[in-house]
């Protein structure tokens, strides 16, 4: 679904550095950071990430340019996903093909993984940032690339998602609640990696709003993606367990909906998401194909 040639290209570019903007640890910290690269070479589709890539490039930028911050934000996934796994949040064993991060290093390592994962993040974005210190433009839209993704990753974004989340086990919820959980675990993250792209290859105001329009439609076209596949999805291909929602009474689309309407909201986002960036004149191709692989996983 994802193997085109133009994804399979960024994905590279994302994997190649990945590793290597990690900031390097003490030898005394070598088993932290063993259980960090762990979970972040466990593989993943790099969505975040390639999405980044692909806004910068599609706002006139060096892809090049990007790559701190795309690897800052599949650090900060990554790191979301070794604490959504833990015991104490959603308790699963596998993630990405791959026992997960607790199951193999302990709980405390996996926490502590998680905290390095996500303060890697902020060291690579700022470390960039130092660089354009003379060059004040530059440096503005690296700023606001970084404010989009701490934004989205905090307390205003994906934390409050997952506390909305875990609140609502075994409750009935709203709609209304629904959503909110699903906007901000999910699509505040995805929106604001597409946002940082624009930002750092120099978008101009209606290409942000196109990506804001994109970024957010298919983040919540995603979330409802992954909430389908928990019910249909094949675990060899997702690399994690099925069925945990509903063993967990987690709200989830199918749960709230049922499992046509969830597949007719995950077509009408993403129509809504393709629309967006369409909208748009310049060549957005390779987010329909992006935004149709996606929802594709889940037929
Ligand atoms: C899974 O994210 C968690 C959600 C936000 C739904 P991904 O489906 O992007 O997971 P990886 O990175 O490919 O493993
Ligand atoms: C996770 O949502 C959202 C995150 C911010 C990690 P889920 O709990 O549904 O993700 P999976 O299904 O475990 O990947
Ligand atoms: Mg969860
Ligand atoms: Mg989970
Ligand atoms: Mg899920």
């Amino acid at each position: 679904m994802l193997d085109f040639p133009e994804y399979i290209r960024l994905l590279y570019l994302v994997n190649e550095n990945i590793g290597g903007l990690l900031p390097e640890v003490d030898v005394n910290s070598a088993s932290l950071a063993e259980s960090m690269r762990y979970s972040l070479n466990a593989g993943g589709k790099r969505v975040r990430p390639v999405l980044l890539l692909a806004a910068c490039e599609l706002a006139g930028g060096d892809t090049m340019e990007a790559i701190p911050y795309a690897c800052a934000v599949e650090y900060i996934h990554t790191y979301s996903l070794i604490h959504d796994d833990l015991p104490a949040m959603d308790d699963d064993d596998m993630r990405r093909g791959m026992p997960t991060n607790h199951k193999v290093y302990g709980e405390a390592a996996a926490i502590l993984a998680g905290d390095g994962l996500l303060s890697s993040a902020f060291e690579v974005m700022y470390t960039d940032m130092l660089m354009y210190f003379d060059r004040p433009a530059m440096l503005k839209r690296r700023a606001r690339a970084a404010y989009e993704i701490c934004k989205a990753s905090g307390p205003r974004g994906m934390i409050a998602g997952q506390v909305a989340d875990i609140e609502a086990e075994n409750k009935g919820v709203s709609p209304e609640l629904l959503e909110y959980i699903q906007v901000n675990k999910t699509a505040a993250l995805i929106r604001a990696s597409v946002l940082a792209g624009g930002y750092i290859g120099g978008a101009d105001a209606e290409l942000i709003d196109s990506l804001s329009v994109y970024g957010e439609n298919l983040g919540l076209a995603f979330q409802i993606a992954d909430d389908i596949l928990d019910v249909t999805g094949d675990e060899y291909e997702l690399g994690k367990a099925i069925g945990g929602d509903e063993r967990q009474r987690k709200a989830t689309y199918p749960s709230i909906h049922g499992m046509e309407e969830s597949r007719a909201k995950l077509s009408a986002l993403t129509r809504k998401a393709i629309e967006g960036i369409s909208s748009y004149d310049r060549n957005s191709d390779f987010f329909t194909e992006i935004a149709r692989g996606l929802a594709g996983r889940t037929s």
